[in-house]
């Protein structure tokens, strides 16, 4: 049976899990207080996206500092009884053979309210009533579904990861597996999986079944059957296909979206193409693209699209000439970007500025002006202060995601 590389690689020693140094200290410096009794809160919620290292950083810090860890996926089906037989018993019996314990409550919003309605009074039960530091993780400190237990936690931020922790750390593993990777398909891999280590890794062990060497055209294909992120397969293969062929090919995985697709090859055209001689052909061909665009539109001149299709596609692919490849992650189209957020936005800004106004006695607009910074400040700086706020003024998950972006 081939062992998951998740597990045959996961970090063991604190120095294996790559990035989020601060948060690594908070964690320590809260277990030293907690150790002298000098800790404020008995608890650390432990919180960001997945796969950034929250669990392993748990387990290797446990390994490294010599406690008992006791681990309960929070997630997994099991009930609030049987959260409050293992915890509970765990953090108020004796030490075993002397040994510190430290009680990790794993993926805490993951717990199913409707069949488990006791289960999060059980971990606040347990987070009293433990000699025992307790870890808890989540990835949103905001789902209403945890906010009684915001209150007895240590707040830790876990960021996403960034593409300079993630690709050495996979380096490592190719290196490991006697796998030959390009690096630009292992760059590929870090961005298509939103730099979740976990989700890298699996995709990694599954491009390399049979393989041993790995190509960014291997790894594009892999995303051919995942439609959300077939723009982006796309897009390498008009910025790095090997032949017109390939290129051309990527308008099939546009889903006929041809103009989206060409939005997103003109905001990328500069970031890919670093040669100036280069992005000016790039750019001719897109300008003729486009003008054929705005011939078909106006004159329903269908017979057209082929040509518009291979200018931005094939003109693009073929004007790479001295541009080195050269990775960076591609970026989401400007105008795009602008028109949907404003449309989006303008709705909830407007029930956030609603809910201001009507606690502090202020018109939408009032408190668009006077509050609403201050909020959206707050939101970005200071979760603990945001969350009560959040709570107090009933705010949804989207007006919370407005506040922090
Ligand atoms: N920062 C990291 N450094 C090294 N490996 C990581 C890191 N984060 C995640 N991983 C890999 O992903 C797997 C899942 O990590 P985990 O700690 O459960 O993530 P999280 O709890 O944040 O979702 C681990 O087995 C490990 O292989
Ligand atoms: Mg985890």
């Amino acid at each position: 049976m081939t062992v998951p590389w998740v597990v045959k690689y996961r970090p063991k020693r604190l120095n294996e899990v790559v990035g989020n140094k601060r948060a690594k200290e908070s964690l320590l410096n809260w277990l030293r207080a907690f150790k002298q009794g000098k800790a404020k809160r008995k608890a650390a919620l432990l919180y960001g996206p997945p796969g950034t290292g929250k669990t392993v950083t748990v387990e290797a810090l446990a390994r490294e500092l010599g406690y008992d860890l006791i681990e309960i996926n929070a997630s997994d089906k099991r009930n609030s009884e049987e959260l409050m037989r293992i915890a509970g018993a765990a953090a108020s019996q004796g030490q075993l053979f002397g040994k510190k314990r430290l009680i990790l409550l794993d993926e805490i919003d993951g717990i199913n309210m409707e069949e488990d309605r006791g289960a999060i009074q059980a971990v606040n039960k347990i987070i009293g009533e433990s000699h025992y530091p307790v870890v808890l993780t989540a990835n949103d400190p905001w789902n209403p579904k945890i906010s009684p237990l915001r209150n007895a936690c240590e707040l830790i931020q876990f960021k996403r990861l960034s593409a300079r922790d993630c690709l050495p750390y996979i380096k490592q593993i190719c290196l490991k597996e006697g796998i030959k990777a390009e690096e630009d398909a292992l760059k590929f891999l870090i961005e298509k999986n939103e730099r979740d280590m976990r989700s890298i890794i699996n995709d990694l062990q599954a491009l390399s079944i049979g393989r041993k060497e790995l190509r960014i055209e291997d790894a594009s294909w892999l995303s051919y059957r995942d439609r959300k992120e077939s723009i982006f397969t796309a897009l390498s293969m008009v910025f790095s296909g090997r032949n017109c062929a390939v290129a051309r090919k990527a308008v099939d995985l546009s889903e006929a979206d041809y103009e989206m697709l060409f939005e997103w090859i003109y905001e990328n055209a500069p970031r890919q193409l670093t040669d100036p001689k280069d992005l000016y052909d790039a750019m001719e061909a897109l300008a003729k693209s486009n003008l054929y665009f705005a011939r078909i539109k106006k004159n329903q001149a269908w017979n057209l699209l082929p040509f518009a299709l291979d200018l931005m596609t094939i003109g693009v692919c073929s004007s790479r000439k001295r541009s080195k490849p050269r990775f960076t992650p591609f970026k989401f189209p400007e105008r795009i970007k602008y028109l949907s957020q404003t449309r989006l936005e303008r709705g909830v800004k407007e029930r956030v500025a609603r809910a201001i106004g009507r606690a502090c006695h202020a018109s939408v607009r009032e408190s668009v002006r006077s509050y609403l910074p201050y909020v959206k400040f707050i939101f970005k700086h200071n979760p603990r202060l945001a969350g009560k706020i959040a709570e107090e003024l009933e705010f949804d998950k989207e007006m919370v995601d407005f506040l922090k972006r």
